[in-house]
């Protein structure tokens, strides 16, 4: 098929580069000139492992190609598929201003019967205002589809090219057939439901993955008061297959670039038509104060913070990607230098990002891990890179200047830290305590 993708955010990149993959001839189209010009010389404007790659290959094999002319790849396109963003307007509802404008320029460019397809997260309702609109803006005859997009940053390839299931919401029921055929190379798993049904199990599944995290999040809250270890809780639930081994890792809570926007705006979605998501609400308010459990702690361990060294190791929201949106460290780094502690930051590669977002004279950016805990009174883990995970914790008791080792991801094991001297707090896992050692003197 020939397609169009307006939009090359993360979703439209990546959907994009996967149906070329799959054999299709796709133009990907944005209006910011310099990302096209970098996408044109095979750089990605994303990090996501294994998408420059498939550029370029695609790219070589001519069944991908970006530009910045959105009529002409609407015109050469039987499937033209949006993937603006839509972020948070301030009350949380999402801000369709972006879709409506594509949608104005796609209907002014159609030359002859399209496929329009969203796969942006819109609020039940948006593809029969698309429709709208582009019967406003165009003579030609259309069909609107939804096709929500389940990936996740850092495994979006693998996550679309073998997706669980693909969901295509559609009223003219004479396209199951080609848009069925369309998907089959991705999977079998193709559930075929009205639009409106599309696009609320967009947002229902990212509500109940939000709410599996936040359960568990209190549920190891729990744990520390009556001493059980959240790790073995949630192995032990997942073993029911009614309730899955996944997402059921306790911590400092989820952010990134949908979570938080699609259940605020499902909050929204549901205030909107007079009723009160009690449920959501609270996944919400848990997750906002799970992140402050990290400053309790450290504050457990070393009083008052004011002038002390703190070590972060992560900023990104999750690893495998530089993405901030939302990421617990920002609320975390900004309490701490309130609190007037001076802070050592290292990201594998989200720092720039970091930095840019937030720069203060408190602040210390740090080449390696390992360097962030020299002289620190204690180290924080915000993110469960791969990195930290074989960080070499027995030089930690000889580099910091208080061996504390705050893991706000569950990501050590108390075997990995006995015999290390290092004090180790996690969440919703006992304590272990262990005798100081003296530093060695050099
Ligand atoms: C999510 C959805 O998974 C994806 O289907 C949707 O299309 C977009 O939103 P993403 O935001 O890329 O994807 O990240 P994901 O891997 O789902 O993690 C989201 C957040 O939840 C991260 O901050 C992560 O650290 C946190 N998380 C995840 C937990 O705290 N515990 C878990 O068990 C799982």
């Amino acid at each position: 098929m020939k397609i169009a993708v307006i939009g090359t955010g993360y979703v439209g990149l990546v959907s994009g580069v996967c149906f070329a993959e799959k054999g299709n001839h796709v133009i990907c189209v944005d209006h910011d000139k310099q990302k096209i010009e970098k996408l044109q010389n095979l750089i990605s404007p994303i990090f996501e492992p294994g998408i420059e790659e498939l550029m370029e290959s695609n790219q070589k094999a001519g069944r991908l190609s970006f530009t910045t002319d959105l009529a002409q790849a609407v015109r050469q396109s039987e499937l033209i598929i949006i993937a603006v963003g839509t972020p948070s307007l301030p009350n949380g509802e999402a801000d369709l201003q972006y879709i409506e404008q594509a949608v104005i320029e796609i209907g002014k460019a159609m030359n002859s019967y399209k496929i329009v397809a969203t796969k942006s997260t819109v609020p039940v309702g948006t593809n029969e205002h698309i429709q709208m609109i582009l019967a406003m803006n165009t003579l030609e005859s259309f069909d609107v589809v939804s096709i929500p997009e389940f990936l996740r940053e850092g495994s979006a390839i693998q996550d679309t090219l073998e997706p669980d299931r693909i969901v295509i919401g559609l009223d003219n029921l004479t396209l199951t057939e080609p848009l069925t055929e369309l998907h089959k190379p991705f999977t079998d798993q193709i559930f075929v439901t009205s639009i409106r049904s599309a696009e609320m199990i967009k947002y229902a599944s990212n509500a109940f993955l939000a709410t599996k995290i936040s359960f568990i999040n209190e549920i190891s809250n729990i744990c520390e008061k009556v001493g059980a270890d959240v790790t073995e809780v949630a192995k032990g639930m997942g073993q029911d297959r009614r309730i899955g081994a996944s997402f059921l890792n306790a911590g400092i809570g989820y952010g990134g670039s949908c979570f938080p926007k699609d259940t605020d705006a499902l909050i929204q979605i549901a205030g909107n038509v007079d009723y009160e998501f009690q449920l959501l609400k609270s996944v919400v308010e848990v997750n906002k104060s799970q992140r402050y459990k990290i400053i309790t702690k450290l504050e457990g361990s070393l009083g008052n913070l004011s002038g002390k060294l703190i070590g972060i190791w992560g900023l990104s929201f999750k690893p495998n990607t530089d993405d901030i949106r939302y990421a617990p460290s920002i609320e975390i780094v900004e309490t701490l230098i309130r609190a007037g502690a001076r802070l050592k930051l290292y990201d594998p590669i989200a720092m720039d990002k970091f930095r840019a977002h937030i720069d203060h004279p408190a602040i210390q950016w740090c080449e390696s891990a390992l360097e962030a805990a020299t002289g620190a009174d204690a180290v924080c883990l915000l993110t469960d890179w791969e990195e930290f995970k074989t960080a070499p914790l027995t030089q930690l008791i000889f580099i910091m200047e208080k061996p504390i080792l705050i893991d706000g991801r569950n990501v050590f094991t108390h075997e990995q830290i006995d015999g290390t001297g290092i004090h180790y707090y996690s969440v919703g896992r006992p304590d272990q305590k262990h005798v100081t050692r003296h530093k060695a003197v050099v």
